[in-house]
């Protein structure tokens, strides 16, 4: 199952999820740091969002998806959702133990705590990665000292399904959640003032859409993390050198439902084209 077409490329494919589109930053990332290798895709868009359900019904959904690409017969399992990755990690770790199972969520508090000077490092995300805690816990085990703001930008999810990246929607919205985080003073606690953040880590998958809107309120000088580059980073490195061939990989998408929006809005998102045929229609 190794070598294919004697070009040394590995056969198996890298399988990669999300709850949509969305996880599609992440796969971007990966084409470009593995670009012989072969990946599936697969975005559950009719559950979509996860971000709103409870923990148990994101565990179900991520293992109904991780099996469905197991038998794509995957070398490795990337869960490109950050709420996913918040939750599930575990239970896909215990059931899927024949290949490497690897989140956003690690790789994003690595980078954020590489990246911070003073501590400070603000985490936007869904709602229930937010609630659940998982980011915070990443970073606080990695960099005991650090403050971690946490702040769900649920709304930013609908906004760059919309394609409303840029723009004045997209800017309110950007101010309405951060500013109160990143406005100089905001944070003064009685007699204590405390500094803003230094470093903001995009939890969720869909926020690097919206980067530009999201620069404008934080100001220029605060580091904004992207979990899909360091993501990739870690996938390369488990799988050493695969992937390092001349030949160009392939990409394979599936989707739960609308695989002609998942298309349109998808190739914002991946940036390049995808066709409608080339997206297929599965139930989990
Ligand atoms: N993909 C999800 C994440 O990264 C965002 C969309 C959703 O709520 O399902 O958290």
């Amino acid at each position: 199952l190794i070598e294919a077409g004697g070009a040394g490329r590995p056969r198996a494919p890298i399988g990669v999820f999300d709850s949509g589109v969305g996880g599609l930053t992440v796969l971007r990332a990966l084409v470009e740091a593995l670009p012989a290798r072969d990946f599936v895709y697969l975005g559950d868009t009719a559950r979509l969002p996860y971000g709103t359900k409870s923990p148990e019904t994101v565990v179900r959904y991520a293992l109904n998806a991780a099996e469905t690409l197991a038998d794509c017969g995957i070398d490795c399992l990337v869960v490109a959702c950050n709420t996913a990755s918040a939750v599930a990690l575990p239970a896909l770790r215990e059931r899927f133990e024949e290949f490497p199972v690897i989140g956003v969520l690690e790789p994003g508090a690595d980078a954020a705590c590489a990246a911070t000077r003073t501590g400070h490092i603000a985490v936007i995300a869904t709602e229930s990665t937010v609630q659940g805690g998982a980011y915070t816990r990443a970073i606080l085990q990695r960099h005991p000292e650090s403050r971690v703001t946490a702040q769900a930008c649920q709304l930013f999810v609908a906004l760059a399904e919309e394609g409303w990246h840029e723009g004045a929607v997209a800017q309110a919205a950007a101010a309405r959640y951060l500013e109160p985080i990143f406005a100089s003073g905001a944070q003064s606690c009685g007699a204590e003032r405390r500094s803003a953040p230094d470093t903001l880590v995009l939890g969720c998958t869909h926020f690097p859409m919206l980067e530009s809107a999201i620069r404008e309120a934080v100001g220029p000088h605060v580091t904004i993390i992207d979990s899909a580059h360091p993501t990739a980073q870690v996938v390369r490195a488990t799988l050493g050198e695969q992937g390092r061939g001349s030949a160009a990989g392939t990409l394979r998408f599936l989707a739960t439902d609308g695989v002609e929006r998942f298309a349109r809005v998808g190739g914002r998102f991946l940036g390049r084209e995808i066709r409608a045929d080339e997206v297929e229609l599965i139930a989990l």
